[in-house]
């Protein structure tokens, strides 16, 4: 292809200046039908970060950046857990992907409260007994509470959530004192098919691996918020972290809700603590993350990040098949484009701030595509495969 730019191989220093200008100025997004190329541009572009020295996060849904060598990586349910008491109840509802009713989350959350009180004021294990306690004892309980308290363990929600249900005797012994003096099983008879619908989701294998319920003595695990914190704090070595995230393949609306905590979590911790140096945050496929409605994206961490990325010195690396997946919203916060083989002409008219020729765009090899720099005039471009993809992906 006349004029091509090679970007991923250090031969072609102008490709390389044109892409790590790009990178440390807007967002980038990379679009392409499937098979178009973007993850093998992603992987080059991460090979060449490293080779620059610059860090980069990749949130991995499906696995693919396994692949890549220099990584430190962490599989979610595997070498790392989140700490359930991170969530709060709807988001915990949501990785469960439960839906119950107004009365079964109120004591959800109470349930949660009861636990870390057990486990962090009292550091007791199983549940917190609310049969005979003085109501004026649990609000003494309730008020030692911090922020710091947040963690309590998992396995013993629903126990936990059974207790929730006591409730004063109906006749003259009862004493409006305490929080209750037997269960309301009627209650609890109503509730049950939620109840054991928790019960079981709580004890699948999936979700124990999750939030590491199990707690295999003499397995090293890491809690995936700690892992954020010293990576984007201590500039290590290795400058690639990739959280595999596959082990929730089959539950897209728990990955789009871990993925959006993360990153409101990176974003929150470089606002504590900006350690200054510029980091990379990769989503592939990002569209299957976002919020189908346009009202839940503000709250979405993707938006939040792009939106507020810049100024923190975080840039935004995502990839989607067609621009039109992403909201336009969202969409108008990329300066920087890397444009593979688009089929449908509204899909490149769509492009934030430049026009490109459909004729050209929809003709792209795989592996070619159109680099849009933020103030540059499109370049067509030809990715190399990294050294160490050529090499028979053979790394340590
Ligand atoms: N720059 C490239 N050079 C050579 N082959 C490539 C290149 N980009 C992609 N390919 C080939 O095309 C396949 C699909 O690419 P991929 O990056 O997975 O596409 P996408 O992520 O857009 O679906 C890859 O497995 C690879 O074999
Ligand atoms: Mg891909």
């Amino acid at each position: 292809m006349q004029g091509a730019l090679h970007f991923s191989t250090i031969t072609d220093q102008s490709a390389i200046d044109r892409l790590t200008n790009a990178m440390f100025s807007c967002h980038l997004l990379i679009v392409g039908q499937t098979g178009s190329g973007k993850t093998t541009s992603t992987l080059s572009l991460l090979s060449q970060l490293q080779q620059l020295d610059q860090t980069a996060i990749i949130l991995d849904p499906t696995g693919e950046y396994a692949k890549l060598p220099n990584a430190i990586t962490y599989r979610l349910g595997d070498n790392c857990y989140l700490e359930a008491g991170w969530l709060t109840v709807d988001q915990l509802l949501a990785a469960l992907q439960l839906r119950v009713s107004s009365l079964v989350r109120t004591k959800l959350r109470q349930a949660i409260t009861d636990l870390q009180i057990q486990h962090n004021i009292y550091s007791e294990q199983g549940t917190y007994r609310r049969l005979g306690r003085r109501l004026a004892s649990y609000r003494e309980d309730e008020n030692q509470l911090g922020a710091w308290a947040s963690d309590y363990p998992l396995t013993d929600l629903f126990a936990q959530l059974i207790e929730e249900f006591v409730i004063p005797y109906a006749d003259d012994r009862a004493d409006y004192t305490l929080l209750g003096q037997q269960y309301d099983r009627a209650a609890i008879n109503r509730a049950w098919p939620v109840l054991t619908a928790i019960h079981d989701q709580l004890a699948s294998p999936t979700f124990q691996a999750l939030f590491d319920t199990g707690h295999h003595a003499g397995t090293m695990k890491s809690e995936l918020n700690f892992i954020l914190k010293m990576f984007l704090h201590h500039q290590s070595s290795h400058r690639t972290l990739v959280i595999d995230l596959s082990l929730l393949k089959n539950y897209e609306g728990s990955q789009q809700l871990i993925i959006s905590l993360l990153l409101k979590e990176i974003l929150r911790l470089r606002l504590r603590d900006n350690a200054g140096f510029p980091v990379n945050v990769v989503i592939d496929e990002a569209h299957r993350y976002l919020p189908q409605d346009e009202h839940a994206l503000a709250d979405n961490g993707i938006f939040q990040l792009v939106r507020e990325g810049r100024k923190l010195n975080l840039k935004m690396i995502l990839t989607t098949q067609s621009p039109l997946d992403l909201p336009a919203r969202l969409r108008a916060q990329f300066g920087d484009l890397l444009v593979h083989r688009l089929l449908d002409q509204t899909e490149t008219a769509s492009l934030p701030g430049v026009k490109l020729d459909p004729a050209v765009t929809s003709q792209l090899p795989v592996g070619s595509a159109e680099l849009c720099v933020l103030g540059e005039s499109p370049a067509l471009v030809r990715v190399n495969l990294p050294q160490w993809w050529k090499d028979g992906g053979r790394h340590e």
